[in-house]
């Protein structure tokens, strides 16, 4: 059985004493665990993280980053300069970024790739708004995601990436998908997957279920078959209740 990938996203929370604190009490929290615990921290956080977390099972996460080497694009991020920084993940295409950065399956794609010639993990994003829920079109749209994301991602490239499914209708809503609707779309994922790198990769491959997940559900949410982990938004920001969630299934 696969062990799950737990993966705290802090989003645009926590200044560099706050995240200090929080990993400070996080980490004795989830030293003892099968599970993969990452957290993605804003890029002003991640020197701080990196030197916490040395020689603990907590890896660091950064939430974006551009597909060029370096040059002339203000306010972006190099992959280079992350693997520099000690950074060993990042997540890429988060439907924050879809909906208020303009981020499409084609910077997704490119993002990835650049994240991945690097020696990043990217936690690549996918996931339906409510509207294309209601319109019984989430598995259209999963479906052009993960064709148009992953275009030209090899069998090889593959095995370092993580999935995170994502509803939209459920991130910081507090609205969580059931844990029969998670379970659903990500087999209905894994599948467009074996479609095109086979049963084997398909079911190798990690997919985080994402979206209101915390303390109270995650047990339920990760004891789904194909559920394969969580990423995690408000409840990473508070260690004992991240901790819970990487506890919750063991
Ligand atoms: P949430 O965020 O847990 O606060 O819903 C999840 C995410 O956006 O990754």
């Amino acid at each position: 059985m696969k062990n799950k990938i737990i993966a705290g996203n802090w989003k645009m929370n926590k200044t560099r004493a706050e995240a200090e604190s929080l990993i400070r009490e996080l980490v004795p929290l989830v030293a003892h665990t099968p599970n993969t615990v990452v957290i993605c921290v804003p890029f002003t956080d991640i020197y701080t993280a990196v030197e916490l977390t040395r020689g603990t099972n907590i890896h660091v996460g950064a939430q974006n980053c551009h597909w060029k080497e370096s040059g002339a694009y203000t306010g972006e991020i190099a992959p280079s300069m992350l693997v520099e920084a000690g950074v060993e993940y990042v997540v890429i295409g988060h439907s924050e970024r879809r909906t208020y950065f303009g981020e499409t399956d084609a910077t997704v794609l490119a993002r990835t790739k650049a994240a991945l010639a690097a020696g990043l993990k990217p936690i690549v994003c996918i996931g339906e708004t409510l509207a294309e829920r209601q319109d019984g079109r989430m598995e259209e749209v999963l479906t052009r995601q993960v064709t148009e994301g992953f275009r030209d991602i090899s069998a090889e490239e593959l095995k370092h990436i993580t999935v995170a499914y994502e509803p939209v209708w459920a991130i910081g809503t507090g609205v969580t998908a059931t844990d029969e609707q998670a379970n659903d779309a990500i087999r209905y994922v894994r599948g467009i997957f074996a479609a095109k790198y086979g049963k084997e990769a398909a079911d190798r491959l990690y997919i985080q279920y994402g979206g209101s997940m915390n303390d109270g559900n995650a047990k339920g949410l990760l004891a789904m078959s194909d559920v394969d982990g969580g990423l995690i938004g408000g409840a990473s920001l508070v260690a004992s209740k991240f901790a819970a969630i990487v506890h919750a299934h063991e």
